[in-house]
């Protein structure tokens, strides 16, 4: 179904994905976990081609994703949709209309520039809404929601596009505890009930094994473990967060990267 065939990118002389490969035969939920700077994130862009892969191929269902351009490129963005850490909603806007941005690639520019939207539509998205228990919010603007809720009006949104795969970069980096279980719960409820692809950049490696089928491991851009949450073992763990890597420069940081956090936390559950 989706093959990753020797993925690389390169930014100038650094590595950020090398060489990376792994099949996924049937949809199913993948934690990517790995310490900041691992290459996760680049990994996440280049299956949705928001960012080009200096090498190698991406490969869905036969179709060679890596060649796509213009709007069959377009066309597979909206196949795989995208959540961030930060929802990316915009903020003043009204919920129900965040949600209907979802439909922004399929619309003309003309309906879009004036908020033109099919009543069928409308409903679908309240019907998503109700589906992930905030259709109450659905008149508010976004900036009024909480966190949790926000992500999962980031998550109807990407539902609007009816994808096939869901691809979420940190979806829970920005929240609390109970926020980020609702998320993840969320998450896990659509991939189980629709049966669609997850695919989740996690920086908790509980996170990672309670939610997911498949954890894949990412190590200065390669990968280093990909197996079930029961083969993650404590040495995995700690080859794949690289043991004895000196945190020191991070000590009088304030701003620790999560996938750094991740690995304090992981070192103290190891
Ligand atoms: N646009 C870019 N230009 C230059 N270098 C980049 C760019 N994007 C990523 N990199 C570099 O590639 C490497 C991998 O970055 P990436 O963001 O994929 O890591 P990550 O695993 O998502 O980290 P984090 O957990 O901090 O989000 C890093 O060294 C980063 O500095
Ligand atoms: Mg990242």
């Amino acid at each position: 179904m989706l093959q990753v065939e020797e993925l690389t990118r390169r930014f100038g002389a650094r590595t950020a994905v090398d060489r990376a490969s792994f099949t996924v035969e049937a949809p199913a939920m993948i934690g990517i976990i790995g310490r900041s700077g691992a290459g996760k994130s680049t990994m996440l862009r280049m299956l949705n081609r928001l960012t080009d892969a200096s090498e190698g191929r991406i490969l869905f269902d036969g179709t060679e994703i890596t060649a796509l351009r213009g709007a069959d490129r377009r066309r597979w963005q909206s196949r795989c949709a995208m959540i961030f850490q930060q929802f990316n909603l915009v903020p003043r806007m009204d919920v129900v209309s965040n949600v209907l941005h979802g439909t922004l690639n399929r619309r003309s520019t003309l309906a879009s520039l004036f908020n033109l939207y099919p009543e069928d539509d409308i409903h679908r998205a309240i019907g998503i809404l109700e589906r992930l228990g905030i259709a109450e919010h659905a008149p508010k603007r976004a900036e009024a929601l909480s966190g949790g809720q926000q992500q999962r009006v980031a998550i109807a949104r990407a539902l609007m596009q009816e994808p096939e795969i869901i691809l979420a970069d940190e979806p829970i980096a920005s929240l609390d505890p109970m926020n980020a279980q609702v998320v993840m719960d969320t998450l896990r409820r659509i991939h189980e009930e629709d049966g669609r692809m997850v695919i989740a950049n996690l920086h908790t490696l509980d996170t990672a094994r309670r939610y997911c089928d498949r954890v894949i491991g990412m190590l200065d851009g390669r990968i280093v473990f990909d197996g079930t949450p029961a083969q993650l073992t404590t040495g995995v763990a700690r080859d794949i967060y690289g043991a004895g890597a000196d945190f020191s420069e991070h000590a009088t940081s304030t701003a620790i990267a999560p996938a750094d956090r991740a690995w304090r936390e992981a070192e103290a559950y190891l």
